[in-house]
């Protein structure tokens, strides 16, 4: 896992003052562009949850669908798409969560998986963690189970980590900063 840190993060690319004066936002377009990355990032997910009863994989938009649903298919699992609201077509449940300025709302399809399943969580990158808590207190509202987390990318030093550990033991980050 060492190696695969280290090919994540000679891919990214660090963009300073987006989207805002003082933020560095860490760019994964670069990993998309080597497409045997791509296949290691989501070889190494499989491996690491190794064991753990895994339903479904939902990914959160927009960048959690582009691991999320490759994810699914080499675990040969359903993808859950977790959306931005009014995006979802069918019917929805949603939940409500605190932004720096203002709120945000999230939706999962009411089909989209079945109670009591248990769903890994995916999403790009895990900063404060909130979007990921946010969609983890859908999932259990809902009546699912916390398998476990993958993120590409960590920012350790928002504690995250911390944040959502609650949820489950398993939290798998290939590249920490
Ligand atoms: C980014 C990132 C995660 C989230 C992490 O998404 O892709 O989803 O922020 O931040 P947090 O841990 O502090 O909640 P963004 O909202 O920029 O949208 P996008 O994925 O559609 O680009
Ligand atoms: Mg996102």
């Amino acid at each position: 896992t060492a190696m695969i840190d280290l090919q994540i993060k000679s891919a990214i690319r660090d963009i300073p003052d987006f989207p805002k004066p003082g933020i560095v936002f860490k760019d994964i377009t670069p990993i998309l562009k080597d497409p045997s990355l791509c296949e290691a990032i989501v070889d190494n997910f499989v491996a690491r949850v190794q064991g753990l009863k895994i339903d479904a994989v939902a990914g959160i938009e927009s960048r959690g669908f582009l691991f999320g649903l490759q994810l699914a298919g080499k675990l040969g699992v359903p993808f859950v798409p977790v959306r931005k609201a009014g995006k979802l077509p069918f019917s929805v449940k949603q939940k409500e969560y605190e932004l720096e300025y203002g709120t945000a709302t999230i939706e999962v399809h009411t089909d989209a998986f079945k109670p009591g399943q248990h769903i890994l969580v995916h999403d790009d990158l895990l900063a404060t963690g909130g979007t990921v808590t946010a969609a983890s207190d859908l999932i259990i509202e809902m009546g699912g189970i916390i398998a476990g987390f993958t993120f590409v990318v960590g920012l350790n030093f928002l504690n995250g980590k911390e944040k959502i550990k609650h949820f489950a033991d398993k939290v798998v980050v290939l590249a920490e900063y």
